[in-house]
């Protein structure tokens, strides 16, 4: 049996995975064990949860893999550097972040508390695109593909094109520093006052809210020619250390100011945070998403040109924007996608373990593309919380549960749906949601007024059950992991208000029986009762990672006006003592 732990370290999404004998075991987002979202330093929980999940110790682990090698495509930094020359302190830096990368032994015994001697495992660097190219292609189940990874950067490189094919992965194109899409929207996304790292995904949720206002702009500050991405530098500051991001203290991912003295000049100046968001903003959304989704068709369509293979797997922060995947299949030839449900960096853990555990694999693994990888917590684990937190409950088998739940969803009722393992990735799958009726069309605001209190132009997504997504969506390809923005047929936009976004789109999740089969019943008694096969899912959390825990769960049940809470086979309201 080899084992082998993935890590995502000191970057943003610390992450660790679990791969034993080719399959991903176990996989986790370090934010979600300690509350700190995007975290980005060391997974240390994270690690000793992967262990703690397979009872194994550090000792049994062969391998471990990281997904990042700072000595991948020197050449490119070098030359860059030596035209940049203010850039060369971070040359020398690498030699510094290699050691630390090589030093994994003692950064375990400090972090983990392990013990020197009990470490014997061999430490691998997988380069970046590599990493998040190994996380598409070895959790889909196609033994061939066209293989692409779009992010901000990682290891100088924006943007990686591969032939996938059996267990090999091999690059065909690269695009490096500067020229990256993912820098091209953060930078205007920063403009407009969503600054964080991470709040890209907001701004899409704008963008249909206005117009394209500022197209020559866009035309003029991105270009896809000849098989590299061109920035017009004019408006883009130059990458400072570690190509404009920092890591805080606090372990949270920032990003240096990104476009150019020259944008707030031509066009005024940046809408400071938590300000009034005006048509101007709006109009900058539309435009930057619009460009963005020309951009990644190009990249595609060259991808196919190069490849001529009709699946495609993808990943990079960038195939996060599901807009823009929803496109895919009126846009280019590709048939069929798979991405990663963590497709953003915490995916690299999975990546850079399978990436090594093909070597010993007699063919391609791991063909696992359940999401649900995290914790599972016991019946006594969460009657103890519950009796903790002094939270009535009912105990009820499972049609029983599912059925007071209907009854609360068709009351209008807001319920935090619990259950099983957590999900891998960004998005909530039906295990840590809140979910509710998506036909009441107040019911955006209410969940925005009681729990998560966010921008009230962000969209709620549907969950539908996979067999009926054509009668309700312009397209039918599976989304199993909430990763394709679809239009929502006109004869079903009024019957579903509260997921139909003001473009008549949803950011749907498609649900197989297999795949989950008691939100799949959750939704069939819902539809049985109401006719309509889809549910509203929003992530259960109030402006904080995705709840890990019962208690966590429990606690934000208390604190907000969520009505019922479904913990596995707990059923409560506030009304239970
Ligand atoms: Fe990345």
């Amino acid at each position: 049996m080899t084992k082998i732990l993935g890590i995502n370290s000191f970057h943003a999404g610390a992450s660790a995975a679990l791969i034993i004998d080719g399959k991903v075991e176990f996989a986790i987002a370090e934010e979600r064990l300690n509350r700190v979202k995007y975290f980005s330093g060391f997974p240390s929980l994270s690690i000793q949860e992967c262990l703690k999940y397979s009872n194994l110790k550090i000792n049994d682990i062969d391998h471990i893999a990281v997904g990042r090698n700072p000595t991948s495509n020197l050449d490119k930094k070098i030359f860059y550097t030596f035209k940049n020359l203010h850039l060369l302190p971070n040359l020398l830096k690498i030699k510094a972040s290699k050691n630390t990368l090589d030093d994994l032994k003692t950064l375990l015994e400090k972090e983990c508390d392990f013990k020197f001697k009990d470490m014997r495992f061999e430490t691998h660097k997988i380069e970046h695109h590599i990493a998040h190219t190994a996380s598409a292609f070895y959790n889909s189940s196609f033994a061939s593909a066209a293989g692409i990874t779009i992010d901000g950067s990682g290891d100088f490189v924006t943007c990686m094109m591969t032939i996938c094919k059996d267990k090999s992965i091999i690059p065909i194109h690269k695009i490096y520093v500067p020229n990256s899409l993912g820098t091209f929207y953060s930078a205007i996304c920063q403009y407009i006052g969503f600054e964080n790292y991470g709040d890209e995904g907001k701004v899409m949720g704008l963008a249909p809210l206005g117009k394209d206002t500022y197209r020559d702009l866009f035309l003029n500050m991105i270009n896809y020619e000849g098989g590299n991405l061109i920035l017009n530098k004019n408006y883009f500051t130059k990458f400072g250390n570690n190509q404009g991001i920092y890591i805080r203290e606090d372990g949270t991912m920032g990003v240096s100011k990104l476009y150019s003295d020259k944008l707030t000049t031509d066009y005024g100046p940046a809408r400071k945070k938590n300000t009034e968001i005006g048509q101007k903003e709006k109009d900058f959304a539309f435009s930057l998403q619009k460009r963005f989704e020309e951009i990644y068709i190009d990249l595609l369509n060259d991808l196919y040109d190069r490849t001529q293979n009709k699946n495609l797997v993808l990943a990079g922060g960038c195939a996060l924007n599901s807009v823009a995947n929803g496109k895919i299949y009126d846009f280019t030839k590709f048939k069929k996608t798979f991405i990663h449900p963590a497709a953003g960096d915490d995916g690299l853990a999975v990546g850079a373990a399978l990436y090594v555990a093909q070597k010993y694999e007699v063919k391609k693994q791991s063909i696992n593309s359940s999401p649900y990888l995290g914790k599972k917590y016991s019946k006594k684990n969460i009657q103890s919380s519950l009796t903790k937190n002094s939270v009535g409950f009912l105990y009820l088998e499972e049609t029983k549960l599912i059925n007071r739940v209907v009854d609360d969803m068709c009351n209008g009722k807001v319920i935090g749906w619990f259950q099983g393992r957590s999900e891998w990735g960004p998005r909530a799958l039906g295990n840590r949601s809140i979910i509710s009726h998506p036909g009441f069309p107040n019911m955006k605001d209410i969940l925005n007024a009681r729990i998560k209190k966010r921008e009230p132009f962000r969209p709620f997504a549907p969950i539908v059950l996979e067999e009926y997504t054509d009668i309700i969506f312009e397209r039918s390809e599976s989304s199993p992991y909430m990763l394709h923005v679809y239009k929502i047929k006109k004869e079903w936009r009024s019957k579903l208000p509260a997921v139909n976004h003001i473009d008549g789109t949803g950011r749907l999740q498609t649900l197989k029986e297999i795949d989950n089969p008691r939100l799949y019943k959750l939704i069939k008694t819902f539809y049985e009762r109401t006719t309509i096969p889809v549910i509203l899912n929003t992530s259960f959390n109030e402006n904080e990672p995705i709840v890990e825990t019962p208690e966590e769960a429990i606690k934000c049940f208390l604190r907000t006006k969520m009505d019922t809470l479904a913990i596995d086979n707990f059923y409560c309201n506030k009304t239970i003592r």
